[in-house]
């Protein structure tokens, strides 16, 4: 079975085949992102309307570059399937329109996913196991993400139940799965999510756009140690996250400094908040694992390419005796790769084609029953 994924919900237009003969593992034949960062950096974040035009103009050869990587046509396909929520909306339909066309011309089924849901299958890929190379590339003059584990291991669907933390720009979710398609919400941000702190607090230390990497590469030259920023928890939510009092302490603490001092502090306060953002991570992982008894631990979303995070996690969860599974760290932010993948356990659990009244949310499907508006 050969899936081509498509995913265009914020600032990278991607696609990729994941081909599977015997269940899994299966291997993924193809992964291209063009993204977007570029094109937003002067503005310091993502704008909805370029970022659909962009999407616009670069799908038809980010799918076709997918489909020639790995060596088929679109009528070799036995299934589409896109990222249809949570995400900007205007971006979404870009990649709904197109995948829709496309599932039209061929004739083959269209399946719609969650992407919060895709990102715990990215960690499913394994680019050093059966499947060979890791087939990521990145659109011409475009800087290739980081490849390899760095550490942890991928996800095996024996693995399950697990529990897993989304940390991304748009979410910071803990869910407890029994399947890979089974999901169930156990904790959320009340305000800002984890991606989205170290975005602004990269403004605030004057670093590029985005701020996640360039705040991890500032801290690396810091001291953890040399600001104490609170780690913010809610009474009676142990599960629950909160991160405007860090990032607002961040701001009051650069205010008061002057811009010389600012300057020569920088890669201690971004190393000091990037120790308290990642300690709120650890600990709520931590007490999901002692109060629900998993034994694998999965983390991903964009954030899941920070290492300082990947190995406080690794550390935390070995003292536990669970195991941490994560997506190798070119497939941690928003990639077809893990829109086909999910399909693929979709498909495997029954699951119907998209009707033909298919509509884009800005929503996770997990928040839809909750009735909570966190948005993409
Ligand atoms: O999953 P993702 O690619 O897109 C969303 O669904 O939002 O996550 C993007 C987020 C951004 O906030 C970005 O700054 C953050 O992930 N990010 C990082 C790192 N790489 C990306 N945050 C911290 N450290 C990183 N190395
Ligand atoms: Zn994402």
């Amino acid at each position: 079975m050969k899936i081509l994924g498509i995913e265009t919900s914020c600032d990278e237009t991607s696609a990729a085949v994941y081909e599977t003969e015997r269940g899994f593992p299966g291997t993924l034949k193809s992964s291209i992102v063009a993204s977007q960062t570029l094109l937003h950096a002067r503005f310091g974040g993502v704008v909805p309307e370029l970022s659909a035009r962009a999407h616009i103009e670069r799908l038809p050869a980010v799918v076709s570059e997918a489909l020639n990587v790995a060596g088929c046509r679109a009528v070799d396909l036995d299934a589409i399937a896109v990222t249809v929520r949570p995400g900007l909306l205007s971006a979404l339909l870009c990649g709904m329109a197109y995948a829709r066309g496309l599932a039209m011309a061929t004739g083959r089924p269209l399946y719609a996913v969650d992407h919060v849901k895709a990102h715990v299958a990215s960690a499913f890929l394994n680019p050093t196991g059966p499947d060979g190379d890791d087939p990521s590339t990145a659109m011409e003059g475009q800087v290739p993400a980081a490849t390899g584990m760095s550490c942890g291991r991928p996800l095996s669907p024996s693995d399950f139940p697990v529990s897993a933390l989304v940390a991304s720009g748009g979410h910071t979710l803990l869910v407890t799965l029994k399947s890979p398609v089974d999901f169930e919400l156990i904790g959320t941000t009340r305000d800002d999510a984890v991606g989205e702190a170290f975005d602004k607090v990269g403004q605030l230390l004057g670093l590029p756009f985005p701020g996640g990497p360039n705040v991890e590469r500032e801290a690396k030259l810091g001291d953890p140690a040399a600001f104490r920023f609170p780690i913010g928890v809610i009474r009676g939510s142990p599960f629950d996250f909160s991160f405007s009092g860090l990032k607002t302490a961040v701001l009051y603490k650069l205010a008061k400094m002057p811009a010389r001092e600012v300057r020569r502090r920088r890669a201690d306060v971004a190393a000091s908040f990037q120790s308290a953002a990642i300690s709120a991570l650890v600990d709520r992982a931590v007490k999901v694992v002692r109060s629900t008894g998993s034994r694998v631990f999965v983390l991903c979303g964009g954030v899941a390419a920070n290492r300082a995070l990947r190995s406080a996690m690794a550390d935390a969860l070995a003292r536990e005796g669970a195991s941490l599974c994560m997506p190798p760290l070119a497939y941690c932010g928003d990639t077809g790769a893990q829109v086909a993948v999910y399909a693929y356990f979709l498909i495997a659990a029954g699951a119907a084609p998209a009707s033909a009244d298919l509509d884009a949310e800005t929503v996770s499907e997990l928040f839809a029953s909750a009735g909570s508006a966190e948005g993409g």
